[in-house]
């Protein structure tokens, strides 16, 4: 048992829980991502296990927008499922339980908004401090909400998340706290695990992994957990990684550093992605490619996965799809492919954009008649 101030029973019981059903005990497994992949996470005998539920997301076949793209198969692997609404919650379990195991109090990130509520609530989860650096104006009111209400310390700065992000590496070399972007190889590590999943899933790795590219971390982690599990002798292939980022900010296509991107998804508005040559090579590795889409083609994308496939991202989670839509109108054929979209977070964290394009509704007084008439049915 680890001496860490607090007994590992505060963290309950890893979410094993038992319940009665048809008189059978019946035992409900939702052990998290630190204890479901312990062997392939850099866990010792003193690192608190412990979850708020991540990991485990639904990867859902769509076959109806499989057969609008002209794709042999299509499945969108849902993170906006995890309990703050990213992907990044498998990263910052990790990344948390780690620095709790180094004796940190406290925790500190840069973040476009979906990091900073992840980071946050695992910080209040474990009783820790969170130091989150936003840059001013440029995250969705969603994902401040939660870093809000998860009592972290908030400052915005007048500038974007790469200035964001040069300030906190200055002051976690500096300062005892603990850095939790996804320079800190335990975020990729816990984030690879969504790779397991979608084997676990599928029962082979798919031919094809479209991707949101922002700070590059996630297209990183993946690749490294197609391979582990491809070396490990769990998958018989790999796939291309395929990582998109927006026009407006697309470093990694460009070839060069961006110094005032722009884009309606600001989740992926980064200039200067800190993992640029892991995802060069991600990308290399597996024959994939790095390409990038409009904001009017994320856009599209976003509306077509929420009325194709019942699915509400945000916009930058809509990259993936976008990818997906344009490299098959420019006629690349996944016509007998297996291909997984990452759906890298919850559209509920950013309502603006989709209330944006909303249509005219029928505003109406409360009677039925009035109702039934607008309806066609008077
Ligand atoms: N999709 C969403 C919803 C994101 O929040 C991010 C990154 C990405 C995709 C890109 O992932 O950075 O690993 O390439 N968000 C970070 C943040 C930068 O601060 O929340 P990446």
């Amino acid at each position: 048992m680890p001496s860490l101030g607090f007994s590992l029973g505060h963290y309950g019981d890893l979410g094993l829980s038992e319940h009665r059903k048809d008189g059978q005990l019946t035992k409900i497994m939702r052990t998290g991502v630190l204890a479901k992949y312990k062997d392939f996470l850099p866990i010792t005998a003193n690192t608190p296990l412990f979850s708020l539920g991540e990991g485990n997301t639904p990867l859902v076949r769509c076959d109806q927008l499989a057969k609008e793209i002209d794709c042999g198969e299509l499945h969108l692997k849902l993170e906006g499922c995890n309990p703050t609404g990213s992907f990044k919650d498998r990263g910052m379990v990790v990344a948390v339980a780690k620095a709790l195991e180094a004796g940190s109090q406290a925790i500190m990130c840069a973040s476009t908004g979906n990091t900073s509520a992840s980071a946050a609530a695992y910080a209040a989860y474990c009783q820790l401090t969170a130091i989150i650096i936003v840059p001013k104006g440029r995250i969705a009111m969603g994902k401040m909400a939660q870093a809000i209400i998860y009592g972290a310390k908030i400052v915005t700065i007048d500038g974007n998340f790469d200035q964001a992000l040069e300030i906190v590496r200055s002051l976690t070399d500096k300062h005892a706290v603990a850095l939790v972007n996804s320079l800190n190889p335990h975020r990729i590590e816990g984030q690879k695990t969504a790779a397991f999943e979608i084997i676990d899933s599928l029962g082979e790795a798919p031919d094809y992994l479209f991707i949101p590219v922002g700070n590059a971390g996630n297209i990183t982690a993946y690749w490294k957990g197609f391979m582990e599990y491809y070396q490990s002798g769990r998958a018989q292939i790999k796939p291309g990684m395929m990582g998109f980022q927006a026009e407006g900010a697309a470093p990694i296509v460009r070839g060069h550093t961006i110094k005032e991107p722009e884009t309606i998804a600001s989740a992926i508005q980064i200039g200067n992605p800190a993992s640029w040559q892991k995802a060069v090579a991600a990308r290399d590795e597996s024959g994939g490619i790095i390409d990038m889409v409009s904001d009017d083609e994320i856009l599209s994308a976003q509306k077509l996965m929420a009325t194709g496939a019942g699915v509400f991202c945000e916009p930058a989670s809509a990259a993936s799809l976008a990818g997906l839509v344009k490299l098959s109108r420019n006629g690349m054929d996944f016509s007998q492919k297996r291909v997984v979209c990452v759906v890298t977070g919850t559209g509920l964290k950013d309502t603006e954009v989709a209330l944006k394009s909303a249509p005219p509704f029928l505003e109406l007084p409360a009677d039925i008649v009035a109702v039934e008439q607008a309806l066609g049915w008077g």
